[in-house]
């Protein structure tokens, strides 16, 4: 971690928080389950993201335990409805519904703009992301691991319809990690940062 000398204790927490959420892949997750009170704190977390107007243009759906039996059903049913070359063979479809089962939690990223928005629509999608990195903050804060996954079976419009929403941003899955996640990096802030004089 970047030591800053000036920053308070708790300040220097929220900024770990943020330096060490990693995007685990669903190999990494331990099987066990995430408990309902940590999964509320996330979805609360989501919640008090910042949205224009308060236009609150999110809804989550969580699926944990059988549940996700049902989800996984529905991938199946996006791949096969898809572009992929293998969309009708079984052995893909398969994977998709033993991939729901791979994560102990999933939480769905569905738009939701309410009629009365005044708001151009990238603005309730960017709502809807701050949602989904409060919710990844949060469960890095209480020692979950993450992903935003995004690919064309999670953003699929079966995959919407079958949650009755109107437009996904694809899902967060979540667990506890059985291993060390692998580190990033990001370019630095001279190539991304003008100071203007
Ligand atoms: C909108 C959005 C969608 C993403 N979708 C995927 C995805 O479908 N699959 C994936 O592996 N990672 C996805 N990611 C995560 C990025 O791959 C990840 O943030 C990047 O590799 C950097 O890793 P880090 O988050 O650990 O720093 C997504 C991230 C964002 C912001």
């Amino acid at each position: 971690m970047t030591d800053f000398p000036t920053v308070p204790a708790e300040a220097q927490t929220v900024l770990d928080v943020i330096r060490s959420r990693r995007t685990v892949d669903i190999t990494l997750l331990r099987p066990g389950p995430v408990p309902r009170g940590v999964l509320e704190a996330i979805l609360i977390a989501g919640t008090w993201a910042p949205t224009h107007g308060r236009t609150q243009p999110w809804h989550f759906t969580v699926f944990t335990g059988e549940s996700r039996t049902r989800l996984g059903e529905v991938f199946a049913q996006a791949y096969a409805a898809g572009s992929a070359q293998d969309r009708d063979s079984e052995t893909a479809l398969a994977a998709q519904r033993v991939r729901a089962l791979k994560a102990p939690a999933w939480i769905s990223l569905e738009l939701h703009v309410p009629s009365t928005s005044k708001f151009p629509l990238w603005e309730e999608q960017a709502a809807l992301s701050c949602a989904a990195q409060n919710m990844m903050l949060a469960a890095t804060a209480l020692g979950l691991v993450s992903k935003w996954a995004s690919g064309a079976v999670m953003v699929s419009q079966v995959t919407a319809a079958a949650l009755g929403a109107p437009a996904l941003l694809g899902f967060i899955y979540l667990g506890y990690p059985a291993g060390e996640a692998p580190d990033s990096t990001r370019a630095p802030l001279s190539e991304k940062v003008t100071w203007a004089q």
